[in-house]
C-alpha cells in the first residue's frame, strides 16, 4: 500500500501555505487483494513527489501522453493554457520522472506536430542530448482531413533513456511474424531443428588474399565465389564449419554452398524502426472504437490511445514484472496494458475520469475483457489494483513548530 507516503509541499507562491500531502486509498474503487499497482488520482507533480521516497530508480518505463496544447475543449479536460504555461507543466512532471527511471528505464512522450519541437529542446535540456533515443512517427489517422491544408496523418513519440548504453543493451526486440518464420525450414531433417540459408560470399572490397580460394563440397565439386566476390571465411574455417554439418549444398550436393543459420540459436526478434504504421500498432479511432464497446454507460474519452501502441512500447522498453509509470493516465490505457501484460504499473490522472473511466476499464480488465490486445496476447482476466486519491492539508507545524492534526 502506497499510504504511509507522505510530503511536505511549500505552496505559499500559490497561497495555499505548507501542505502536507498523503495517499488516501479508497476500499470501493479498488480490486482484488495485495498488490503494489494503483491508480492515483491527482496532480502528477504532486503524487511524483509522493513515489520519489519509495520508487527512485525502479520505473523501467514512464510513458506520459499529455494534452497537445491544441486550445481544444475535451469532455473531461480543457487543453488551452498558453504555450508557455503548458510546457512548463510538462517540464515540471519530467524532472520528476526522471529520478524514478531504473539505470536501463526509458521516457516516452506522445506528441504532435505543433508542439514537438518545443517540447524536444525543453526535454534534452533535462535528459542531456546524449540520452535522446529517438523520434518515432506514429500514423494516428489513415482518413484524410480536407479541411486542413495538409491532411495531418501523424504523431510523434519522442524517446529519452536514463543512460543511452544501458537502454540499448536492454531494450526489447519486436516479435517475429509468420512471414518470417516460415522462412526457417529443414529439408534436411537436422536435429538442430528448421534452420535458413544465408550466402557464404561477401563483397570483395575488404577481403583478405585468405578469402579468395576454391572451396571443395564432400562430393569433389569445385566451387569459386562470384565475380567481385569472396568467401565470409578462410579456407580452415569452412573445411571446420563443412565438418560440423553447417554447410548446404543444394538437396544433390551441386549447390552453391550457402551457411545453415538455426532458428533455435538466433535471437528472435525486429529491431524496432522509427515508422509506425496503423496497420500495426492501431489509430486514435480504433482505440476510440474499443472504448465504445467497453463503456455503454459513460461519455467516451475523447483522446485515446490504441492498446496495440501501447503494447508496442512496453515490448521495447520492459520485461514481465517491470514497473510502468504513467503521469497523464486519461482512460487508463497504460494500466490496462501492462496488467494484461503482466507489468506492474501506477497510473496519475487528476480528472475525475481516473474513477469513472480507469477504474471502471481496469475492473473489466481483471474480469477478462477481451478487447484491445487481449486476443493477441491470450488475456483471460485475473489481478489486482488499488485506488489513491492525493489528500493535502495545511501544515502549520511548519510554521509555529507544532505538529498539524488530521
Ligand atoms: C491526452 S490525455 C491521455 C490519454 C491517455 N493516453 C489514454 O490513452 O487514454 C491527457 C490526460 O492528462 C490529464 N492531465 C493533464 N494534466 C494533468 C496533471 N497535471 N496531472 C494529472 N493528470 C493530468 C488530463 O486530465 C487527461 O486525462
Amino acid at each position: 500500500m502506497l499510504t504511509d507516503l507522505q510530503a511536505t509541499l511549500d505552496t505559499r507562491a500559490e497561497g495555499r501555505g505548507i501542505q502536507s500531502v498523503t495517499l488516501q486509498a479508497v476500499k470501493s474503487l479498488s480490486s482484488g487483494g495485495k498488490t503494489d499497482n494503483a491508480i492515483i488520482q491527482g496532480d502528477n507533480r504532486i503524487a511524483l513527489e509522493l513515489l520519489k521516497q519509495r520508487y527512485k530508480g525502479k520505473v523501467r518505463c514512464a510513458y506520459i501522453d499529455p494534452p497537445y496544447n491544441n486550445q481544444e475543449k475535451y469532455t473531461h479536460y480543457v487543453d488551452d493554457q498558453s504555450h508557455d504555461t503548458w510546457l512548463d507543466e510538462i517540464v515540471e512532471c519530467v524532472k520528476r520522472i526522471k529520478p524514478l527511471l531504473s539505470p536501463e528505464g526509458s521516457l516516452w512522450v506522445s506528441i504532435d506536430d505543433r508542439q514537438v519541437h518545443y517540447l524536444k529542446v525543453a526535454l534534452d535540456d533535462v535528459f542531456g542530448r546524449e540520452n535522446f533515443v529517438s523520434t518515432i512517427i506514429w500514423e494516428q489517422r489513415t482518413t484524410r482531413e480536407n479541411r486542413k491544408v495538409f491532411s495531418n496523418n501523424h504523431e510523434y513519440l519522442l524517446v529519452y533513456a536514463s543512460d543511452f548504453k544501458k537502454f540499448k543493451d536492454k531494450r526489447g526486440l519486436l516479435d517475429w511474424n509468420q512471414e518470417v518464420l516460415s522462412r526457417f525450414k529443414n529439408p534436411d531433417n537436422d536435429p538442430r531443428g528448421p534452420w535458413q540459408s544465408i550466402s557464404l560470399n561477401v563483397q570483395a572490397g575488404h577481403a583478405t588474399k585468405s578469402q579468395f580460394y576454391e572451396l571443395v563440397a564432400p562430393n569433389g565439386k569445385r566451387h569459386s565465389p562470384p565475380k567481385g566476390r569472396c568467401w565470409v571465411h578462410n579456407q580452415d574455417r569452412l573445411k571446420q564449419e563443412i565438418a560440423k554439418g553447417n554447410i548446404w549444398f543444394g538437396k544433390d550436393g551441386n549447390g552453391v554452398p550457402r551457411f545453415k543459420r538455426f532458428l533455435s540459436e538466433m535471437r528472435r526478434g525486429f529491431t524496432p524502426h522509427t515508422l509506425w504504421t496503423a496497420d500495426e500498432v492501431g489509430t486514435n479511432d480504433h482505440a476510440k472504437k474499443h472504448l465504445l464497446e467497453l463503456f455503454t454507460k459513460q461519455d467516451v474519452f475523447d483522446t485515446p490511445k490504441p492498446e496495440s501502441l501501447i503494447k508496442r512500447i512496453l515490448s521495447i522498453a520492459s520485461e514481465p514484472n517491470d514497473l510502468v509509470l504513467d503521469a497523464y493516465l486519461g482512460s487508463g490505457t497504460t494500466a490496462a496494458v501492462a496488467h494484461k501484460m503482466g507489468r506492474q504499473y501506477i497510473g496519475i490522472e487528476r480528472g475525475d475520469h481516473a474513477a469513472t473511466h480507469c477504474v471502471e476499464r481496469i475492473k473489466e480488465v481483471i474480469a477478462g475483457e477481451r478487447g484491445g490486445i487481449s486476443t493477441e496476447i491470450g488475456w483471460t482476466g485475473g489481478g489486482a489494483f488499488h485506488f489513491y486519491r492525493l489528500d493535502s492539508r495545511s501544515d502549520r507545524s511548519k510554521i509555529t513548530g507544532k505538529r498539524s492534526r488530521k
